[in-house]
This record gives structure tokens, sequence and C-alpha cells, in this order.
């Protein structure tokens, strides 16, 4: 072991606590750690409290919209989430608001995120394909996301980004009120059902999505087209899940 590692040790320990500046002449200084005037401790408390309010502002201010156009004003007066700064666009969603089949997806990328609509991209070519093969379109379905804001580079968002958007996209789900929910990718099922399931175990049976007064909608989970352009060999097992779909709501409709 080196003579530095020691003080680099001691220096890593003072930054995961928190201590980003020295007071003394000494950088090793006892002080530096206990004084209560350093400022680090203070600030990290504030973020978590912070990321607290923001979520309990979600909560409540989600709350208040009883339509989709109400929700889409109160989502752009939000400021709890930092993907909204990096935005074009707050995306809520396309298609008919009145349907009973809602599809889920992640978040904008960028071709949602400048055209201000969901899934109008690539994937969005993909998922209007398998749609119209077993007779849906956006007139019949509404499709939205997980997350109205397109995270910078198309990145995989956080759980902070996720759990601070889903009370709009829950309060979305709740003023559509549909009978089925199509969740494309895991994401999109973790996070509505509150799972933490891969695709392999959330696809190929029907799970219980659960509104506010206990009601449910029934919910299939299938791969996310993205996924699918990247790894075609798994469009068959897509293909299944569309034929369930299918199955499913020419037998209730
Ligand atoms: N991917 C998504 O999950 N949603 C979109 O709207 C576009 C791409």
């Amino acid at each position: 072991m080196s003579d530095k590692q020691p003080i680099e040790e001691i220096l890593k320990f003072y930054l995961l606590s928190g201590v980003s500046e020295t007071c003394g002449s000494s950088p090793f200084a006892v002080s530096a750690v206990e004084k209560p005037t350093t400022t680090a401790r203070p600030a990290a408390s504030e973020a978590s409290i912070s990321a607290a309010s923001a979520l309990q502002n979600a909560g409540d201010i989600s709350a208040s919209a009883t339509t989709l156009a109400e929700l889409k004003q109160l989502l752009e007066n939000f400021d709890g989430c930092s993907l909204k700064n990096t935005a074009a666009n707050t995306v809520i969603g396309d298609g008919n608001p009145q349907a009973k089949i809602v599809f889920v997806g992640e978040a904008p990328g960028a071709e949602e995120d400048l055209a201000g609509r969901a899934f109008v991209g690539r994937s969005g070519k993909l998922l209007d394909k398998m749609m119209h093969a077993i007779g849906l379109n956006r007139d019949l379905v509404y499709i939205c996301n997980i997350l109205p804001w397109r995270p910078p580079g198309n990145r995989s968002p956080s759980d902070a980004e996720i759990a601070v958007c889903l009370p709009f996209l829950k309060r979305q789900i709740e003023i559509i009120r549909p009978e089925y929910i199509f969740a494309l990718g895991a994401v999109a099922a973790n996070s509505l059902l509150g799972l933490g399931e891969t695709m392999s175990h959330l696809r190929g049976h029907w799970l219980d999505y659960q509104f506010a007064d206990g009601q449910t909608a029934k919910v299939l989970a299938t791969y996310h087209p993205a996924y699918l352009l990247r790894t075609p060999a798994q469009k068959s097992k897509a293909w299944a899940d569309f034929l369930r779909f299918k199955k499913e709501i020419s037998q209730n409709n």
C-alpha cells in the first residue's frame, strides 16, 4: 500500500460525507467534518426535502385536473422535474381521449419532443403497423408515456424522474378510464404496476391496473417498439402479445 492511499481514502470519505471545501490550514482538520458551519450537510437534506416535496406536489397538483387540457397546463407549470428544462415540448399523449384502450410507452424521443405528440418517430411507425395489424389505429386508442418530457439524449429516466411524473400519468389514466392498457416495455409496465420484473416475467399474461376507486383495467405488457427495432428476433413474441390483446378485446367488445 502506498503512503498516498490513506490520504486518498480520507478525501473520498470527506467527499462522500458531503464535505466539499476545507476551512483551515490542514485539509484534514477534524473541524472540517465536525463543524456545523459546513454547508454540505444541510444542502444534502434540502435536496431530499425538495425531492419529497416535489413528489407531494405532483400528487396534489395532478389530482386537481379534471380534463386532459387542464392536466397538460398543470404539467407545463410544474417545476418538480428538471427534464422539463431540456425538453422542447410537454408531450402528454395522442389519439382518442375517449378510447377504451390506452398504450403506455416510456418517454418522448427526439421527434416526439419536437412534434409535441407521442410515438411519431420510428418507434411510433412500428407501433402504428402493429396496431393496424390487429384492427386498431389512433382513432380507437390513446397513446401516452410514463414521462411527458424527453430525457436528454434519450437516456433512461431515473427512478426519481419516474416517481415525480407518475402521478400525472395516473391522473391521465383516471380521466380516460380505459378498460385495457397495453404497456410498452418493462419501464412502462413496472412503473404503472409498481413492480420490478423483467419483460419475460411481465409478458404473456393479463395483469390488473387499479384505479383510485379500486376498480381495475386489464393490462398486457409487451416489448417496447424501440427494442423491437434493435432486436427484430423478438418481434414474433410481441406479435403473439398483440394477438392475445386482440383476442381479449374482441371477446369483450
Ligand atoms: N418511445 C416512447 O416510449 N414514447 C414515445 O413517445 C416515443 C418513443
